[in-house]
């Protein structure tokens, strides 16, 4: 599959996702995408909580879902979109959550990062640079 179909596929998996966003407090609705090597897709939206600082992002939710079921390794994909004008990066936990996934099969995902209007190739490893990982433990 093309580049370009993995990306417009993820970016409108992460779409959809965003429509489930729980997000009364920010109003900032995020929605995220993980495409594996076997096809498959998880997607997530932020959740939110009346303790602002519990708030789970899109991509953190959607890496625990992905690891749920059962991943471990093969990130070759990850869409991530926010509601507002700029394509949203994920923040840094983030990266250090979407890179223990893809550490686990030594993958290094390209991360679209989208808003409405744009969206902006980057990889993980240009986002989490020298990243600590499960091999600095040894
Ligand atoms: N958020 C995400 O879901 N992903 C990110 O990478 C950045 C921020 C969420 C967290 C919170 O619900 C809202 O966006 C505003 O920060």
């Amino acid at each position: 599959m093309s580049d370009d179909s993995v990306r417009d596929e993820l970016v409108v998996a992460a779409k959809r996702a965003r429509e489930n966003a729980y997000a009364p407090y920010s109003e900032f609705q995020v929605g995220a995408a993980l495409r594996f090597a076997d096809g498959t897709t998880v997607s997530a939206a932020n959740v939110e909580n009346a303790s602002y600082g519990l708030a789970l992002c899109a991509e953190a939710v959607a890496v625990a879902l992905a690891m749920n079921d059962g991943h471990r390794g093969g990130l070759e994909a990850v869409a991530v979109i926010g509601s507002g004008s700029d394509p949203v990066t994920p923040c840094g936990r983030c990266r250090q959550m979407l890179f223990e996934l893809a550490d686990l099969g030594k993958t290094d995902p390209v991360v679209w990062c989208a808003s409405d209007e744009e969206v902006v190739k980057t990889t993980l490893s240009e986002l989490l640079p020298r990243a600590f990982g499960p091999g600095s433990l040894t």
